[in-house]
């Protein structure tokens, strides 16, 4: 578990704070669920981390110290975007990762679905993929190399009878699609696009009264838990030959009807 407290063995780099030879992460949606595992395996595995939510210094659920920042604020704003890739930089002087979890799941019929719904979802699960990556990206180039991923939904790719959330395929399909797009257009410069598409993972986006619901949906009857969902993220960024993926983390929900 990552302390928040320098280690004895720390250098700098270029008169900046982090470990010589350090990757450096970004993990947006960190303050708790996927995100908050993510931010933590890294911290564990050796990286420095800029960790993003609205809320994330009130809800103390992370440390920061000298390998971590935190950067409060609403990640479909362009600004907030700008801070957060700034303070990778000014702190760690370089970008390796980043990934893109913080979303917004908004389960409707779709003629009920708002105007209000509809920005909501569009800012988080759009523009909150859209500023960070524009930013991460063009770093990413001048270094050449980096890696973005973003985490979807396996409803993308195989939508459940009883589960109305179409808004889901709505803005996420377009990060599924967006990450080939990118992975093409990036790839002469060193960096890749890649996505994780889990099913139901057990994170307080859902609240445990709806978990036999939900276990039902999936082939293996199960959730997925946190861990499983890091595992992907960690092991895709020892795996530099895979680019443009689409990982189905489900249980075999996307493979068809249960
Ligand atoms: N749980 C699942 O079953 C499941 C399945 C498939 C895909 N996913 C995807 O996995 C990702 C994480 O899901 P989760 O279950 O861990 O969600 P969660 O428990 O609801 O956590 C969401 C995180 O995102 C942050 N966040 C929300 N809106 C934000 C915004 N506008 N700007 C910055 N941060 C924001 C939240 O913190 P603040 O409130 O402090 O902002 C929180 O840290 C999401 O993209 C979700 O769509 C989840």
């Amino acid at each position: 578990m990552y302390s928040g407290k320098r280690s004895e063995s720390s250098a700098t780099l270029s008169g900046l704070d982090s470990p010589v030879g350090a990757k450096v992460a970004i993990v947006t949606g960190a303050s708790r669920g996927i995100g908050h595992g993510i931010a933590e395996r890294l911290l564990e595995i050796g990286y420095c981390v800029v960790a993003n939510s609205r809320h994330i210094t009130a809800a103390d659920t992370l440390e920061a110290g000298d390998r971590l920042k935190l950067i409060d604020g609403d990640i479909g704003s362009p600004y907030v975007a700008k801070l957060v890739v700034d303070s990778a930089i000014h702190n760690f002087g370089r970008l390796d990762l980043l990934v893109n979890n913080a979303g917004v799941f908004i389960p409707k019929p779709f003629a009920e679905y708002t105007v209000e719904d509809f920005r909501i979802a569009t800012d988080t699960n759009l523009g909150g993929f859209l500023y960070v990556s524009q930013l991460a990206a063009s770093q990413m180039r001048l270094q050449k190399s980096g890696h973005i991923i973003s985490i979807t939904s396996s409803i993308v790719a195989q939508p459940v009878a009883g589960l109305t959330a179409s808004f889901i395929n709505l803005t996420k399909g377009g990060l599924e699609s967006v990450t080939r797009a990118l992975a093409v257009e990036f790839a002469r410069d060193g960096v890749r696009f890649n996505t994780v598409s889990p099913g139901v993972v057990n994170t307080p986006m859902h609240q445990v009264e709806t978990h036999e619901f939900l276990k039902q949906l999936g082939p293996l009857n199960r959730l997925a838990e946190i861990a499983e969902v890091v595992d992907w993220v960690e092991f895709l960024e020892t795996a530099p030959f895979l680019n443009g993926e689409v990982i189905h983390l489900d249980g075999g929900a996307h493979a068809g009807k249960r």
